[in-house]
């Protein structure tokens, strides 16, 4: 169920889009989801903006269904009703509760189907429940529930019930759709509530049970831009935990942001302060310095970041060295050993092996070869105002500091471009290009220039 709007986070973002943990809370439900199910077997009832939504998890490869008046999530099931039809059994999540495990959703369905019930639900003690709907079993001992009490609704007695509704739920599908036409809109929010199927359930003399369980933040939703923050600093430190345990070292990692879909292998150092985001992935023994912020990135092994550099969608060989302060635009690929250093940017670029930009340089569009040395400030001038076109630097250049390289343009093997060069033409193979103004030496011009200077202020003094 992911079509509600989520007022209460005071946004025009659909609730089930915004992220923890680097993406969307329905984006966590659905891959726990289809680690249980295939894809083709998950149908996701979107309402509230949806085709923003649903093109936000379009790649998931899930079914869409559109519930275009939100009546609660009692009406979502309803307009579910038909693809539905088509199974024995129906797990019904929450689009909000991003935590949940496949284990989870796989042991309420277990449960489910050993105890031939016609709606089971899953339940967590909550040390602070207020908010959620409360479970109202038939006595301690027995899993069989009465009703799910929600919290407008709760009597006193009800509210101090400590084991909350999680709003994850199984059901037989003939059970379900033969009753939910019971449901009514009898509450203070005028809505079909599913949590109602329970006393609905019951009253058909259909067997109601519930599952609880023991790890409660699993169950937790996010109703507010509070409990987000929550929710995406329990997901963060989970993920620093598990890759701990994975042999990466972490210092520090209450200030480090490392988004759920992330891989680092182990021996791997990272920093205080550093952010890994996106799909990126880190080889083995590897060292991110601080203040690095990387994304959709692919580093191999013993590769070192220093601090302060910015990667997007960047690929770096290994034992590569990179920055201070580089930043490795989308299409940036990084040979084995090379050095990018400090002030250095690049995009769309092939920087071959153990070639070296280390200062002040701007590289884009360009074929670079191996043992390539590239020198400070020089710049490749990718655009003439309309389109970029490609430099390339064959194996074995030298291009001497600020020299700047007009593209269209080819370096040839082993050539040699002096120092502040404006390279406009080819350079052939085994070369040397002095593309600049040459120096004109003038001896004891500045002393004869002092002696007019003084003769003239001598005669306007006197
Ligand atoms: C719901 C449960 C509550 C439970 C809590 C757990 C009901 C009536 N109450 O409350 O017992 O403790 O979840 O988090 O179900 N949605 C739709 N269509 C709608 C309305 C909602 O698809 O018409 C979706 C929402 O996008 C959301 C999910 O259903 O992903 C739950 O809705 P929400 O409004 O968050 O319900 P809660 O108030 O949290
Ligand atoms: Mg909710």
């Amino acid at each position: 169920m992911a079509a509600g709007k989520g007022t209460r986070l005071k946004s025009r973002l659909p609730k089930v889009l915004h992220e923890v943990g680097g993406k969307p809370l329905l984006a966590h439900v659905i891959a726990a989801a289809t680690r249980v199910v295939p894809a083709s077997d998950v149908f996701t009832i979107i309402g509230y903006e949806a085709e923003r939504v649903r093109s936000a998890l379009a790649s998931t490869g899930v079914n869409f269904v559109l519930q275009s008046e939100q009546r609660g999530t009692g009406h979502a099931l309803m307009v579910a009703s038909k693809p539905l039809a088509a199974y024995d059994h129906v797990i019904v999540l929450s689009g909000d509760a991003p935590q949940i495990t496949p284990q989870t959703i796989a042991s309420l369905l277990n449960f489910h189907l050993d105890q031939h019930a016609a709606m089971t639900l899953l339940s967590a003690d909550l040390d602070h429940p207020t908010g959620y709907g409360r479970v109202i079993r038939k006595n301690a001992r027995s899993a069989d529930v009465q009703a799910i009490a929600e919290e407008k609704s709760a009597t006193p007695a009800q509210k101090k019930i400590g084991e909350i509704n999680a709003g994850f739920y199984a059901f037989s599908v003939p059970q379900l759709f033969s009753q939910i036409e019971k449901l009514s809109t009898a509450n203070p929010h005028a809505e079909y509530y599913l949590t109602d199927m329970a006393a609905v359930l019951r009253q058909a003399r259909q067997p109601v049970v519930v599952w609880k369980t023991e790890n409660a933040k699993e169950v937790l939703g996010a109703n507010t831009r509070a409990e987000l923050a929550v929710l995406d600093e329990q997901m963060r430190m989970a993920k620093c935990r598990h890759l701990m345990a994975e042999g990466v070292t972490i210092f520090y990692p209450a200030t480090c942001v490392i988004d759920t879909d992330v891989e680092i292998a182990s021996d791997t150092v990272i920093e205080p302060f550093v952010q890994i985001l996106g799909r990126t992935r880190i080889g083995s023994s590897c060292r991110i310095r601080s203040y690095s912020v990387i994304r959709d990135s692919k580093i191999a092994d013993s590769v070192l970041v220093r601090p302060g550099c910015i990667l997007e969608e960047a690929s770096i060989g290994p034992a590569a060295v990179i920055g201070p302060y580089s930043h490795l635009r989308p299409g940036s690929e990084i040979g084995e050993g090379a050095h990018v250093g400090n002030f250095v940017e690049t995009k769309k670029i092939k920087l071959g092996k153990g070639s070296k930009a280390n200062h002040l340089t701007y590289l884009g569009d360009a074929e670079i070869g191996a043992g390539v040395n590239i020198g400070a400030g020089t710049i490749t001038c990718n655009y003439d105002g309309i389109s970029k076109h490609t430099t390339v630097i064959e194996d074995g250049v030298f291009i001497g500091s600020d020299s700047t390289l007009v593209a269209p343009v080819r370096v040839g093997k082993g050539a040699y471009v002096a120092a502040a060069s404006c390279i406009t033409s080819d350079v052939p193979e085994d070369a040397l290009a002095i593309a600049r103004a040459q120096q004109i030496v003038k001896a004891g011009w500045p002393s004869k220039k002092r002696a007019a200077r003084k003769a003239t202020t001598t005669s306007l003094s006197s």
